[in-house]
């Protein structure tokens, strides 16, 4: 258990500081943002703290828009590498027409084989677990399921899939906790960086020539010049690969900690779909988006001025008290569940029936073959104001 900063002290927390994210519960700091200050000025940025101010913002891309980032680190940078041309960061016909352009890749024929290929994944590897007794259920389950799903969706072929999934995994510890506090990537995961997208550009080279029916296809075959190809097949990654490994972790943790919750759950299988929601709600991996306004906008009786970055904390707009009972106890059977952990509006996640899938078959899998899961060893959370989660997760599964 971590400890909480007492919200006396509010002043003196620095929300921007990645370790305090890692090292401290602030749920009852977001209870009394929300309570007395759920529009905070802070130095550089704006923290919107309730879910109908969050749901707002979203709605209203014209007034607060994704253009210069959608994350505190790219905005307070004042620029995003991929604004205008990777779908998270454009607006307006322009992002219209690429989400056009991708949603094909993420309909029912696709993730039908995905699913499939995620319920194997996740069988083998949580098999693999069990028969050990246990293991770090991070690096063993977690990180493998949704990056394999990823290849499957952008259509890397099964000869690739090992080099890429390595590379891959290499290549995101650019996109870590650790690099965002040392404020560099580390060589090797440049190096990786690079070859991965060589690997794409050829991957995409051949399915001008050859297209199939997975997402990299849909881009080539479209007016996107080669370079917005690339950022749109990234998006994927960086969109999908941490915030499902996040939630699966963060989702077995609540249940070996809310033990009730666990057999409640393995006792009646109608529960797995409000479970999958719950543990989305519960753990919210992607701990803010955010957003900079265009305009002078009223929020909740505050003037935010035109350019000024605000940042989202759906981490605390899934806790708030106006929508959700009793939102600090986490309840498999939770119906209603209007969490945001998705986020809202134009930008709603397109990975969203994916990531559920990922929970759905872990679920099963759990519910099919452990009775008991026991956290072993200390858990730990990663230093990150964007990222939410446990980066390693010690479990014995009997
Ligand atoms: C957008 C969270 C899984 C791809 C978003 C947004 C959030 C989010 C909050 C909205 C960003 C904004 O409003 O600025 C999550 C979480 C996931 C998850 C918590 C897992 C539990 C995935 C997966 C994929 C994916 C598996 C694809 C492989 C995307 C894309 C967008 C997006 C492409 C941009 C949509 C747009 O701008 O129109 N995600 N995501 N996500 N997500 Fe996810």
């Amino acid at each position: 258990m971590r400890p909480s900063p007492d919200p006396a002290g509010i002043d003196a927390l620095d929300l921007l500081d990645p370790e305090l994210h890692a090292t401290h519960d602030l749920t009852p700091v977001w209870r009394w943002l929300r309570a007395h200050d759920p529009v905070r000025r802070h130095e550089r940025f704006w923290s919107v703290t309730r879910h109908a101010d969050v749901l707002r913002v979203v709605r209203d891309p014209e007034t607060f828009s994704s253009l210069r980032g959608n994350m505190l680190r790219t905005l307070l940078r004042g620029h995003d590498p991929g604004a205008g041309k990777m779908l998270v960061v454009t607006d307006g016909p322009r992002h219209a027409r690429l989400r056009r352009l991708l949603t094909p890749g993420f309909g029912p024929r696709t993730l039908g084989t995905v699913t499939r290929s995620i319920e194997e994944a996740t069988r083998d590897l949580l098999g693999a677990l069990v028969r050990r007794g246990g293991g770090d259920f991070v690096a063993e389950v977690a990180a493998q399921v949704p990056l394999r799903a990823i290849c499957e969706l952008l259509g890397v072929p099964e000869a690739d899939r090992q080099r890429v999934l390595e590379l891959t995994g290499e290549a995101m510890l650019g996109e870590t906790p650790a690099a965002e506090r040392a404020g560099r990537t580390p060589p090797t995961a440049m190096i990786a960086q690079s070859e991965i997208l060589l690997y794409y550009t050829r991957l995409a080279a051949r399915r001008r020539t050859a297209p199939g029916d997975d997402v990299i296809s849909l881009l080539v075959g479209s007016d996107l010049t080669e370079e917005e190809v690339l950022l749109n097949c990234y998006n994927l990654i960086i969109g999908g690969d941490e915030t499902a490994r996040l939630a699966m972790a963060g989702g077995l943790l609540a249940l070996a900690t809310y033990d009730k919750e666990w057999a409640r759950l393995r006792e009646d299988p109608a529960l797995v779909d409000p479970a999958v929601e719950e543990i989305l709600r519960w753990t919210t991996p992607a701990a803010h988006v955010g957003r900079v306004a265009t305009r002078d906008a009223q929020l909740a009786g505050r003037r935010v001025a035109a350019g000024d970055a605000v940042a989202l904390w759906t981490v605390s707009a899934n806790r708030d008290e106006a929508v959700f009972d009793d939102p600090d106890r986490f309840d498999v059977g939770r119906t209603p569940n209007r969490h945001l952990t998705f986020g809202h509006g134009p930008h709603f996640c397109l990975g969203a029936q994916l990531a559920r899938a990922e929970l759905r078959a872990l679920l099963a899998e759990l519910r099919a073959s452990v009775s008991a899961i026991t956290v072993t060893g200390p858990v730990t959370w990663l230093p990150s104001n964007f990222v939410n989660g446990v980066g390693t997760l010690p479990v014995a599964l009997a």
